[in-house]
């Protein structure tokens, strides 16, 4: 197929690059892109040339899929320098998303025309890269060093009207691009080119003290990643080197990422997000059901949030709470969170009216018979739920679907005491729920393929990234989450200080620690949950410490007093000298002498505890691949996604290591714990991944 095609139009070259989807710089569209450029410079009826593309993009970078294969000439950068030297101008006429790679052709161009509705970025960091054909030293040129900073650390999607205002977009028009951007090449016939990398930047006004302060405003958010100091690196010198150094600096420093491990890990979770929506039994074919209105139980943080989610993309919701005071409280939520963002200047006061104008409150389930999906987030307990869907089993119309947001019950046993099992699932939401990017999507045994379809489609509208479980107490994530707290706990009585298993985890790029997160959920829940559970089916040992602070009153956060003492109105933990008593003389009763623990153990035990719980959820069909608990893991817990998730981490350590490491915690702490997960085995044994198994089960 031709990627790039060519014609002339009264002197005009219009280069179109046409490679679907989104128009990647496959190598036959840097081939196409470097011949006419080649054939045009000599082509004495052309003045001037344009660059557009086909289909829904300009290009929106490099082809990733082709990341990790040996590279085939010719080089981008190659390319990019080719078109840049052209002496007819060049235009890039510009629509959907001109992204890393795209951007940089488009840079490289000597004049950029664009539809309003589009967008540039730079996202490489995002890939764990930097951008490597001459973005770090382009952009800082034309837009200032400041912005291309803010755009090559966020990776974020910049609008036509900021890029206006930054000098990167000549023009913005709002329809007839190809059109505009013809009549733009001919105006600029005579001018000749103007080209971005001859461009000078005022470097005293950018030294070293501009970028340390920069180093430091971005310190907390790219803590623990390899490439955004690249990026930097990258940008101070397009600051103090002329062109061609910078350039040489850019391509070492874009090595470097490329073969530091945090490159395949993020490229990994870029795939992984879009495969999720890839469910076996449903494809295009599959019908969806309308969704025009949905019915929220529960007016509680949790119920508001989720309710926020559709009239935030212009969904209705009918809210039902018991009682009027708690509806009112529940909407009063709702609104202080859109007027806290609209005092950040993220909405207008007008928006706010708007957005509330999208909810109806109700004290009575009649009023929900005109909802097509109804969610349920009421108190977590079977017997409530089932009289919840009794009474949705009788209010709903036919087709709505009824949908739970329970986070461990058994949602086979929801469906069943409905009389339309096939229209029930569970839509597991974390909180805060309007603003955790994760959704599981609980398939019950009777779940119709339509009812899954149309949520599957709906996690995307509503922006989240809906990843399909299948039911098992705690589905992916918080099944798994609860042996990563098991061996966090239990490093504690073995000896380590709750401070430093923090620590251990924190490094390790968890964004809190599990006695930090344990504080701020409110140690009395998993105290409860024990209570209701018995003695012989959970670790006593993990959790009875814990179960002394409950009963001292040290509740977490909440009450100032948790496993850390919080000052007054602070969220700030501090080890309080207290629990560590009390911890030593628990570790006394159940006869532990405590040890002092390297914070590698810690790490260890906790991430293959999660690592075989996750391969356990794999092998027993629960998620349809490793790639899926990775996202969970990311978006849901905080995951570091520069190790790619949690299956990822073992791939990369090596499933035969991880396996063996298993077998060897089973025979230093007892078997109860660590029985290696059956697939972990056979596919240690067979020298494969779970990126194997994920490629050779492709669904
Ligand atoms: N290379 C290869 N495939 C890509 C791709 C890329 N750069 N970008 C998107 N795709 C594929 C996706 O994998 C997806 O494929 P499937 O349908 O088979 O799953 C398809 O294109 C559509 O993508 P989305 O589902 O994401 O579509 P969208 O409309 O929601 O978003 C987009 C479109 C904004 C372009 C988004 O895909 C995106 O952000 N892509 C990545 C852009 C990027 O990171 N570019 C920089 C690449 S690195 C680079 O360029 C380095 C360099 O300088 C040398």
């Amino acid at each position: 197929m031709t990627t790039v095609s060519k014609e002339i139009r009264e002197g005009i070259a219009i280069i179109t690059v046409d490679n679907p989807p989104v128009n990647a710089l496959s190598h036959s569209v840097r081939e196409g892109l470097a011949r006419e450029m080649r054939e045009l410079s000599s082509n004495a009826d052309v003045r001037a040339i344009v660059i557009a593309c086909a289909g829904r993009t300009f290009i929106a970078g490099a082809d990733i899929r082709e990341f990790g294969r040996p590279p085939q000439p010719p080089h981008l950068p190659d390319v990019v320098t080719e078109i840049e030297a052209m002496e007819k101008p060049v235009v890039a006429a510009i629509h959907g998303t001109a992204l890393g790679g795209g951007l940089e052709v488009a840079l490289a161009c000597h004049y950029r025309v664009a539809l309003g509705s589009a967008k540039i970025g730079l996202p490489e960091v995002k890939l764990g890269i930097l951008p490597g054909a001459g973005g770090t030293q382009r952009l800082p040129r034309i837009a200032g060093p400041a912005n291309a900073l803010d755009a090559i650390i966020s990776g974020r999607h910049v609008g036509a009207g900021e890029a206006k205002n930054w000098g990167v977009l000549d023009e913005v028009v709002e329809d007839d691009l190809l059109d505009a951007a013809i009549a733009f090449a001919h105006a600029s016939a005579d001018n000749g080119p103007r080209r971005t990398g001859e461009m000078e930047i005022d470097s005293d006004k950018f030294g070293p003290e501009f970028f340390a302060q920069f180093r430091e405003s971005i310190a907390r958010k790219t803590r623990g990643y390899f490439a955004p100091e690249r990026c930097v690196q990258c940008v101070e010198a397009a600051v103090s080197l002329p062109l061609e150094e910078g350039l040489k600096r850019e391509r070492e420093l874009f090595q470097e990422c490329m073969s530091n491990p945090q490159a395949k890990a993020l490229q990994h979770m870029f795939f992984a997000e879009r495969q999720v929506s890839r469910i076996p039994g449903i494809d295009k074919g599959t019908p969806r059901r309308d969704i025009k209105r949905v019915g929220i139980i529960g007016a509680g943080t949790m119920g508001g949030g989720i309710a926020m989610n559709f009239a935030n993309v212009g969904i209705p919701v009918t809210i039902l709470e018991v009682e009027q005071e708690a509806l009112d409280r529940g909407l009063g939520v709702v609104r202080k969170n859109y007027e806290r963002s609209a005092a950040k200047g993220k909405l207008t006061a007008e928006q706010v009216e708007g957005l509330m104008g999208q909810f109806t409150g109700t004290l009575s389930y009649d009023d929900l018979g005109d909802c097509d999906l109804i969610i349920e987030a009421v108190f977590e307990t079977m017997e409530i739920k089932k009289k919840v869907f009794g009474e949705l089993d009788r209010v709903a119309k036919k087709g709505a679907i009824l949908a739970s947001n329970t986070s461990y019950l058994d949602v086979n046993e929801i469906a069943a005491s409905t009389s339309r099992p096939d229209d029930v699932l569970g839509l597991h939401f974390f909180s805060p729920a309007n603003v955790m990017r994760l959704l599981e999507i609980v398939r019950a045994d009777q779940t119709a393929p339509d009812v899954l379809a149309t949520c599957v489609g709906l996690a995307k509208a509503i922006r989240k990234v809906g990843v399909v479980a299948g039911v098992c107490h705690g589905f992916i994530g918080n099944r798994m989450l609860s042996p990563y707290g098991r061996e966090a706990a239990l490093c504690v009585i073995e000896g380590a200080k709750p401070e430093e298993v923090d620590a251990a985890l924190f490094n390790f790029g968890m964004p809190m620690g599990p006695m930090t997160m344990s504080d701020m959920a409110g140690l009395d829940i998993g105290y409860l949950n024990r209570q209701g559970l018995g003695r012989e089916s959970y670790e006593t040992k993990a959790y009875d410490w814990m179960d002394r602070l409950v009963e001292s009153g040290r509740k977490g956060l909440k009450v100032g007093a948790g496993v850390y003492a919080y000052d007054e109105g602070s969220r700030t933990p501090k080890p309080d000298p207290a629990v560590l008593t009390l911890i030593e003389t628990e570790s006394a009763k159940a006869g532990i002498e405590r040890r002092a623990i390297s914070s590698e153990e810690i790490v260890e035990r906790c991430m293959m505890a999660l690592i075989n719980e996750g391969a356990k959820i794999l092998g027993e069909g629960k998620a349809y691949r490793a790639s899926d608990i990775d996202v969970v893991y990311v978006n849901g817990y905080g995951y570091p996604p520069y190790r790619g998730g949690p299956m990822h981490y073992a791939d990369s350590l090596g499933l035969e290591n991880v396996y063996a490491k298993i077998c060897e915690f089973g025979e230093k702490f007892g078997p109860r714990w660590w029985q290696p997960a059956p697939l972990l085995k056979e596919l240690a044994e067979a020298g494969k991944s779970f990126a194997d198994y994920d490629r050779e089960n492709a669904k």
